[in-house]
């Protein structure tokens, strides 16, 4: 069975949750099947204009009769909330996402006082866009089917894909967790770049974006392996090839590996301070 014919709770009504209710309506998830619960009147306000959902202050009365809860509150309150909610829950024993970054599944199923199912999701920025990439672990509660419900509310907002251990999720962290912040400062580099070599600051900027956009088009067509891609902008002796000298000289792909370790050891780091 999809998540279509199940109650869905949000707890949380800010911009994920609103992202992936949203992205929900838009799959044809009716409308009464979908719960929010937040403190803020503005963030339910927000929540009521994508279609015709539940909304409520109190996170107790939204999951009262769910049979998905999805965790959308920040990584700082996530065990208040969720240690309130253990009482309310502890008979029926819905399935939790949690898309909290860091907050661990052992932390969860400890709050809650008991083995829950729970999905612990990696998503990112551009989930905000519906073009998001989440990542997803499964608890050993957790049914093949619930896995399914889940894997359909996260596709919502982006694609998918299953990590075998909760570890990994550290190294989807310093990948596509953080990495929209990586294109944005490539796309920020080559634009005051472009400004250096004359170009008007707005044209430098736009040409950097669009630049971006086409190239991740491209990349994600899949037919054509990237490095191939690469290759056939690069005619020897050329332009292109002048440049990618000058990136490999410098250490690039060193240095997004360093990079990439920083943010991997950090998300390992504030792991074991949330938990
Ligand atoms: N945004 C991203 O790109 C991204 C990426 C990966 C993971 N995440 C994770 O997604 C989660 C949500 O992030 P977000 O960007 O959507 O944050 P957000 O916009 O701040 O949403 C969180 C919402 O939770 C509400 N809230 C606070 N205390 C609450 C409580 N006790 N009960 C119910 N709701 C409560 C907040 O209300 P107030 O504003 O009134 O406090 C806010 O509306 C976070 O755990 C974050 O780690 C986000």
């Amino acid at each position: 069975m999809s998540e279509q014919g199940k109650r869905v709770a949000f707890v949380g009504a800010g911009n994920m949750a609103r992202s992936i209710i949203g992205g929900m309506l838009g799959k044809g998830v009716p409308g009464h099947h979908i719960c929010a619960s937040d403190p803020s009147d503005d963030c339910l306000k927000e929540a009521e204009l994508l279609g015709p959902i539940h909304c409520m202050q109190d996170n107790a009365s939204a999951v009262s009769n769910a049979e998905i809860i999805v965790l959308a509150v920040k990584p700082q309150v996530m065990g208040s909330v969720v240690s309130e909610l253990a009482p309310v829950i502890a008979e029926r024993c819905p399935v939790i996402i949690s898309i909290a970054a860091g907050i661990t599944v052992a932390s969860i199923q400890e709050w809650l006082g008991h083995a829950a199912p729970v999905v612990r999701c990696m998503p990112n920025t551009p989930a905000l866009l519906g073009a998001g990439a989440t990542a997803l672990f499964a608890s050993t509660a957790v049914t093949a089917v619930q896995q399914s419900n889940a894997e359909d509310i996260m596709s919502a907002i982006g694609i998918t894909r299953w990590v075998e251990t909760e570890l990994l999720l550290d190294a989807v962290t310093a990948l596509s967790g953080s990495g929209p912040a990586y294109f944005f400062l490539l796309i920020e580099a080559m634009a005051e770049a472009g400004e250096k070599l004359g170009l008007d600051a707005d044209l430098s900027r736009e040409l950097s974006i669009a630049t971006a956009r086409g190239a991740a088009l491209m990349a994600a067509e899949g037919d054509v392996p990237v490095a191939e891609l690469r290759r056939r902008v690069t005619s020897p002796g050329g332009t292109t090839a002048a440049a990618l000298a000058a990136f490999s000289d410098g250490g690039f792909e060193d240095l997004v590996d360093t990079a990439m370790s920083a943010a991997h050891q950090r998300a390992a780091e504030l792991a074991q301070e949330m938990g």
